[in-house]
């Protein structure tokens, strides 16, 4: 029969259409089932029919339910998500909540203006003090406003081996400090290895502030921030430049290949401000590695070449 065809809607089946009226005829009965086949209700899902549409008032937690991910919606600047659809087969309550949508990422200043402010803001500080006074007093990157805390760096400032990542994740936002969570501890333990702690070596990030839900930092973000970062390196000069992961890696070094075929290698970091290109290699993010274990020995290799740069630039 037609109305049992497996061609039918995806959209409609499985649903419950409403009987208006019930039938006397056996004859007006089949031919109502096989409507609602036809429609594609063609599967028992409860005992007995349910009038969705006094579901609005037969399901009170599912009415709750709608202002409850209101409340859990993005602040206001943000685009509103899409209301969910009205429940058709269960309570709204026992689905899981819709996924939220990622906070999209505003620009706090335009473009222009933000890269202006950036690189006077960071060209004007003289000390890491003054880079921190400076990024809190920069309004050009909007993850300002949504992180709990500025990420600027951890370790020490002294050292001559200077490790930069990609931006703070949720651990970091809480606790103000670069690779706290997960990741940073693998990195802790990697680098432990060849015996470097941090208080060998400093660390921070190439974005100051949290993504959202730890999205991918726009390239808007990134540029805006690029001149800080840059000052932050100048300020630390380090012997040995250390980029964490892919985004860090194209940041400062613009390779334009991927970190599976940069890391490992060194190449030159330079901007106008050193008196010298820094030793910079690329390796995998720690992040990468707790989901690509294989990859660990190759890691190991890198973090080798690393501790042999150091012994030949006499730094222990
Ligand atoms: N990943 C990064 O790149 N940086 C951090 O600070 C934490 C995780």
């Amino acid at each position: 029969m037609a109305a049992y065809s497996p061609s039918r809607s995806p959209q409609a089946r499985g649903k419950i259409f409403r009987m208006p009226v019930f039938p006397a005829d056996s004859r007006e009965i089949a031919a109502l089932l096989a409507w609602q086949a036809a429609a594609g209700a063609d599967e028992a899902i409860e005992e007995s029919p349910v009038d969705r549409y006094k579901a609005s008032t037969a399901f009170p937690t599912a009415a709750k339910s709608a202002p409850a991910q209101l409340s859990e919606a993005p602040p206001p600047r943000q685009p509103a998500p899409p209301s969910p659809k009205p429940p058709v087969t269960k309570p709204a309550a026992a689905r899981p909540a819709p996924p939220k949508p990622p906070v999209a990422a505003t620009p706090a200043l335009p473009k222009t203006a933000a890269a202006a402010s950036a690189r006077e803001l960071a060209s004007a500080a003289n000390s890491l003090e003054e880079l921190v006074e400076a990024l809190a007093a920069f309004d050009g990157c909007a993850l300002k406003k949504t992180a709990t805390n500025l990420v600027f760096g951890d370790g020490n400032p002294n050292a001559k081996i200077m490790f930069v990542g990609e931006a703070p994740g949720a651990d970091e936002d809480r606790a103000g400090k670069p690779f706290v969570g997960v990741s940073g501890q693998l990195l802790d333990k990697m680098v432990g290895w060849i015996g470097l702690d941090r208080t060998k070596f400093y660390i921070t990030n190439i974005l100051y502030w949290r993504p959202p839900g730890n999205r991918t930092p726009t390239s808007d973000e990134v540029a805006a921030c690029q001149p800080f970062i840059a000052r932050h390196i100048e300020l630390v000069a380090p012997a040995v430049l250390v980029t964490v992961g892919g985004p860090s890696t194209e940041a400062l070094l613009h390779r334009g290949e991927g970190i599976s075929r940069s890391h490992g290698r060194w190449y030159d970091y330079q901007t106008p401000g050193l008196p010298a290109p820094i030793p910079a290699m690329p390796i995998f993010h720690p992040a990468f590695l707790l989901r690509a274990t294989a990859q660990k020995r190759a890691a190991w290799r890198d973090l080798l070449k690393l501790e042999q740069k150091l012994a030949e630039l006499g730094i222990s």
